[in-house]
Order: C-alpha cells, then structure tokens, then sequence
C-alpha cells in the first residue's frame, strides 16, 4: 500500500467537493413495478440479509438449480470461504438449460450487432433463442471434448465480441474446464504470460475482430504468443471476417468444422460448489498481474442475485426487457454482466461488436433505438466521452425505450452522472452506481433502484449480505463523513477463493494489510446516511479508462527495453481516460548522450510508447514520457511517486521533500521538461 495516498485519502476534505444535498428518489413509475418496491422493502430486507447472511444466501440459492443441494451455506477460516459446501451444480445449465426447457425457450437471449455496415447501410444482425443457444452451447462442448479438454483444464480464451465468445464461455462451464479469458486488446507477450501462468491446454480465438472500422488480428497476434506457450495443445479458430490466417496442421482448428461433427447433446455436468469457473487476471501493485480464482456455486448465486435486483431483470412486469452491458467480456463485468448474471436471469441480452463512435458518434444511441433496449450499462469514461463528443449525438435518438441505466469502472463525477440522467435518461431513467472488483466477482454497492434515492457520485448503499466499512489503517471505523479505507469484514458468496498458484500472495495482498477485513485497495468515505461515496484507489493500480493497470507492469515494460535504465510509472488525471499514464524514464548512459536534440529525444519517446503497447497492449500506452538523469528516492531507495505524481499533475512539487536523497534530482526533472 503506497502509504503517502493514503494519508492523502485519510485527510480529504471532501465535504468541499461533493454536494450531498442533490438527491433522486425513485421514480414512482419505476418502483412501482420493480423487483424491489420502496425503502422500506430494501431496508427490511437488508436488516434481514446482515442479521442472518447464511439464510439470506441460501433462500437465494433455492432460486437456482442444483443438482443436488448443499450440506452447509458457509465455511468460513480468514481468508478461506466455501459456500453452498457440498452442492452440486453448473452455471451453463443455469444460463440456458433452466430455460430453453421451459415457456422461455423461444425467447431471444442474445441480439448481436456487428460493427460493420454492409454496402445496403446495414449492420450484421444475429438473434439466438434460449433453444437456440442451448443447442451452439451443447455442440462446441461436445467440440472441446473431441479436443480432449475435460473438467479443470485451463482453456483461453481470446475472442472478440461475437456470439461465440458468449458460447466458448457456456460451454467450458458446461464439461468444467476453466476459461481465462484474455482481453483481445491484449499484445502477444501478456497473451503468454496469462496463459503460461495457468498452463492452458487451448486457446479459442477468431480470424479478426472488427474496431473502430479496422480489422484486429486475432489469431496472428495468438500465433506470435503461441511460440513462448508449451502447454497449448490446441487453437480453435472462429471464422469472423474470412480474413486469411495461417492455419497449423493438427493444432488448429476452425470452429465451424470442429461444431459440423459434434454431437448435438452434451449434458450438463454436475460441479462441486467449489470447482473453479475461471480464472481472470487482473493488475496489482507488484510483479505480473495476478489470475483470480472465481469457484462455481457461490458466483451463480451472487451474480444471479445482483442482476436481478440491481437491474430489475428477471421481473415479470417486464418479461420483453433488453439490456445491454457495454463491457468487453475480456473484463469481469463482461463476465458477471454480459454473460453470468442476465443469462441465469432468463434475459435477452445485446451485444455489439465495436466502438461507440463507429461509423460515427451516436453508433451507440442508434443501437438503443434499433434494438428498443431498456437497460443501459457503461463507464463512466464511455459517458466522458460522449459529453465530449456533443449532446446533437444522442438528441438525434428517441431513447423512449430506456427505463434503467448503470455505471461501473471508476468513480463518476457528479457533473457526468447529471449529463447522463438528463441527456441519455431524459430524466426519468434511474441510475445505478455499481461498484464492485475483478475480486469481489458481483456488485458489492450500488442504490437498488426502485427503492435506494441516488445521490450523483455516490454509489449508495450495501448490497444484501454485503457490510462494507470504512476504517483507518489499523482497522478502526472512521466517523461518517470523514474519508478511509473501503475493507468488508465478512466473506461473500461470489468473492475471489484464491490467486492462481498463489494462495499465499492472495492472503497477502486482501487479508492482511487491515487486521481481519478484505482490503479493496479504494479509498472511500460514508455520510451521516450511510451511502458510500468512491474516491479511487489507494495503491499503485491505475484506473485509465476503467482498465485497470499496475504502474508496476508498465515500469518492467519500459525497463525491458534496450535503451532503458529506469522507470517510474505514475496517473495523471485526465478528463477523459479519468487517469492517464505519465512515465518518468533514465535512460542507459549510451543513449543518454546519443539523445539530446529535441527530434532524438521525440522519436525515442515514440519509440518506447510503441514499445509499451507492443509489450502489454494499447491500453497501457503512455500519454507521455519524461527523461531524467535520475529518479527521486528515499534514503530506503523506494522511488518517491507522490513527488513524480504532483510533477506530472502540477509540472511543480509543493510537498514535503526532507527524506529526498538527492534535492538535485528534482531540479532535473525540471529542466528535463522540453516543451
Ligand atoms: C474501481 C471492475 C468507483 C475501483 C468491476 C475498484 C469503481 C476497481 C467503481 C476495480 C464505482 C469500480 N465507483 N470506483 N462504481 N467500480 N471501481 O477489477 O477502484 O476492473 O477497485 O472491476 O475499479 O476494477 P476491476
């Protein structure tokens, strides 16, 4: 934990910046209909979910099916929890099963948008009924098994947004193999490291994928990460554009021809409660980024359980809802909110394959309109940037259709929650704040939202079963009002059980820095009406774009390179990324004087941006790099990030700077500065 942000968290006034005093209740329109009514239902029940979380929990469960329930709700021994010990079940037949064999089973459950518009102006459209659905999900299982994948081998995942990734999913829960599901903005080196980590047998990725008009090449970059990855046996190869691909006999494999010769019946195995469902990894403040472990019945439940009451889905007042989550299913919200929680919910879920501003700025508000959605879900950055883009986009669509809208990701600025209430929700349209983490697997806070009034920049109020607290570093709660560090005491059903390979780190990294509480790494603050308010995180993980990033795995990245002494990696606010990334670079003395005029020192720059994304990713490209002749340190010789992060904010250092080892360095810094 970076102790400095910390202070700085501790001692915010924040009562200056946030108005507590605007507040939304729900529209009576809205509660009226919804899962949960009023207040009253939600703080009746939640006294209920706190007073007694194992009953809580368990009367949710019997909504799901198990094929033979459990002995036990909870098994708790800091930092180990089993939940629903001993029962047997399986998410796939969860999601599709549970329904195509019942009345919903000619209901849609997926409507896929392509991004691209074809010659007659229209985009690719392709809708899957539960049966549908039931039937691809069956048949490439079977495909996997052909392979030779069975329950708990590791099987990446690295796809575009189409139907199939959707599939690839459903049926790896299916037999019990384990998905890591890679995000394909992912370069070919962290395609490695995520599979080699985990010792994946297989890797299911596409031709390309369609972004922002261009195509992205999928199975070339698989192909340049598959010569450092000895455990994959098998790729499959999902033919999206017809773009060529080098194929590899007796290793790759097209999808089409894999499905053509499956059997069509593959029946849902019965999982232990505790079997893993996948791996996801996700940036920390130290070393590569970690695998979390997410285990089966627990997550079905609490996925389940959130979308339900979260977004209202699953209410029979509105049997002909369509939500559409914007996340990449590379992320955990992909997982727990495109796929896991509206699938087991029964619900038709949009999917669209590409960018927001393709072909131009209201792709999105099209979409709504086309498709009639009624439940809208992104980012905060996604909102920025549409602010960005000028309201003649969205003021151009009916959106008469939206009837709830979601955000997740990051912190949103009241002033972008008041844009989206008005602008995208036409005022009428309640807004749910989610805040949750790759860890804790489903929304953790967030205003029910036919019962919680919201306040703008304010993620509300517990989920059932959930007690977050805000403490001091020592583990002591914090008056309302005053800012500290978000920790939850008690376990959840759909927490993390454990980092992959790694149990040690995982007890390290939550469990230890506050005496007996999971540490979420998010600074946060409670008023006198108990509603949280996020004020970002508290360690060296960035939020850029609501992608979470290590400065860490971006330093290695730069000091991999061949010119690079030493880096140090800071965020920078940043009105539209909400941060960006600024690198401060000591080059090796070669370089050093080989780079002094401004054209060297400028192409060397572009030089190690294009690195970087090369190495990790797009996303992790710098915003900008600064050269030194020295980093500042303490006297322990840790690099001093508060100084670097007050320089890329300000350009000027203001703080404390008595335990600096060299006053010089910053001096340099400065005059490093060119233009
Ligand atoms: C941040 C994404 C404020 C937070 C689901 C957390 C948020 C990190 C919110 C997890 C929110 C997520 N308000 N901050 N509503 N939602 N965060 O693992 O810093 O990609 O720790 O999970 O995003 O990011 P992750």
């Amino acid at each position: 934990m970076a102790s400095q942000s910390v202070t700085k968290v501790l001692s915010q006034d924040l009562e200056s910046t946030l108005r507590e005093d605007r507040v939304f209740p729900p529209p009576p329109e809205f509660a009226a209909a919804a899962n949960i009514p009023s207040l009253e239902a939600y703080e009746s029940l939640y006294a209920r979910s706190i007073a007694d979380p194992e009953s809580f929990w368990a009367e949710a469960a019997s909504e799901l099916h198990w094929f033979e329930k459990w002995t036990k709700v909870l098994d708790w021994n800091l930092p180990n929890a089993k939940w629903f010990v001993d029962g047997k079940i399986n998410l796939s037949y969860n999601c599709v099963d549970r329904h195509a064999l019942s009345d919903r089973a000619n209901k849609t459950a997926i409507i896929w948008e392509g991004e691209p518009y074809g010659s007659d102006g229209t985009s690719q459209i392709r809708k899957l009924t539960y049966a549908e659905l039931h039937a691809e999900v069956q048949k490439f299982a079977n495909a996997l098994k052909s392979l030779g994948i069975k329950k708990g081998d590791r099987v990446a995942v690295y796809m575009g947004m189409t139907p199939e990734l959707a599939i690839a999913l459903l049926a790896c829960a299916r037999i019990g193999a384990i998905h890591s599901v890679i995000f394909g903005g992912f370069a070919a080196n962290a395609i490695a490291d995520r599979v080699n980590d985990s010792q994946c047998v297989a890797i299911l990725t596409q031709d390309t994928s369609y972004r922002r008009g261009a195509q992205i090449q999928l199975k070339k970059t698989v192909d340049e990460a598959l010569a450092n990855t000895p455990s994959v046996q098998h790729v499959v190869v999902l033919k999206r554009s017809g773009a060529e691909v080098a194929m590899q006999q007796g290793r790759d494999h097209w999808w089409h021809d894999l499905v053509a010769k499956a059997d069509p019946t593959c029946l849902a195995e019965p999982l232990d409660s505790e079997d893993p469902l996948y791996i996801l990894y996700t940036s920390g403040t130290t070393g590569k980024p970690k695998g979390l472990v997410h285990t089966t019945g627990g997550y079905a439940v609490q996925t389940y359980l959130t979308t339900k009451y979260v977004f209202d889905l699953g209410n029979p007042n509105h049997p002909d809802d369509v939500y559409w989550c914007t996340a990449d299913i590379g992320w955990v919200t992909g997982h727990s909110y495109v796929v896991y929680g509206p699938l087991q919910n029964g619900a038709t879920v949009l999917m669209y394959e590409g960018a927001p501003n393709h072909p131009d700025f209201s792709r999105f508000w099209k979409i709504i309109d086309d498709h009639r959605v009624t439940i809208f879900y992104t980012a905060p950055t996604a909102i920025r940037a549409f602010i960005k883009w000028g309201n003649e986009h969205v003021e151009k669509h009916g959106l008469d259709s939206l009837r709830l809208l979601g955000t997740v990701g990051e912190p949103i600025n009241p002033e972008s929650w008041m844009w989206y209430r008005e602008r995208v929700g036409q005022s009428r349209c309640p807004i749910v704040d989610t805040w949750w983490q790759t860890e804790t697997g489903a929304i953790m806070i967030a205003p029910i939202p036919g019962a919680v009034p919201t306040k703008p920049g304010s993620a509300t109020r517990p989920f059932f079963g959930i007690q977050p607290e805000v403490v001091t570093r020592e583990g002591d709660p914090v008056p309302a009002g005053s800012g500290g560090l978000l920790v939850i005491r008690k376990p959840w059903p759909s927490m993390a059980r454990t980092i992959y390979g790694d149990h040690e780190r995982y007890q390290k990294t939550y469990w230890s820095d506050v005496p007996g509480c999971y540490f979420t790494g998010d600074g946060a603050r409670k008023d006198a009406d108990g509603y949280y308010w996020l004020m970002g995180r508290v360690d060296d993980v960035l939020n850029v774009s609501g992608h979470r990033l290590g400065t860490m795995e971006v330093e290695s990245a730069l000091v991999a390179h061949p010119k690079v002494a030493e880096a140090a990696v800071v965020g920078r606010p940043d009105d539209l990324k909400g941060q960006a990334v600024v690198a401060f670079v000591t080059l090796e003395s070669a370089h050093n004087s080989a780079a002094t005029t401004p054209e060297a020192l400028a192409a060397l720059k572009e030089e190690l941006k294009k690195w970087v994304s090369k190495e990790i990713g797009s996303l992790a490209r710098p915003e900008e790099i600064r050269f030194t002749d020295a980093l500042p340190k303490t006297r322990s010789g840790k690099i001093m990030r508060r100084l670097l992060r007050e320089l890329a904010t300000h350009g000027t250092i203001q703080g404390d700077t008595t335990t600096l080892e060299d006053f010089q360095v910053i001096a340099k810094l400065r005059e490093s500065e060119e233009g």
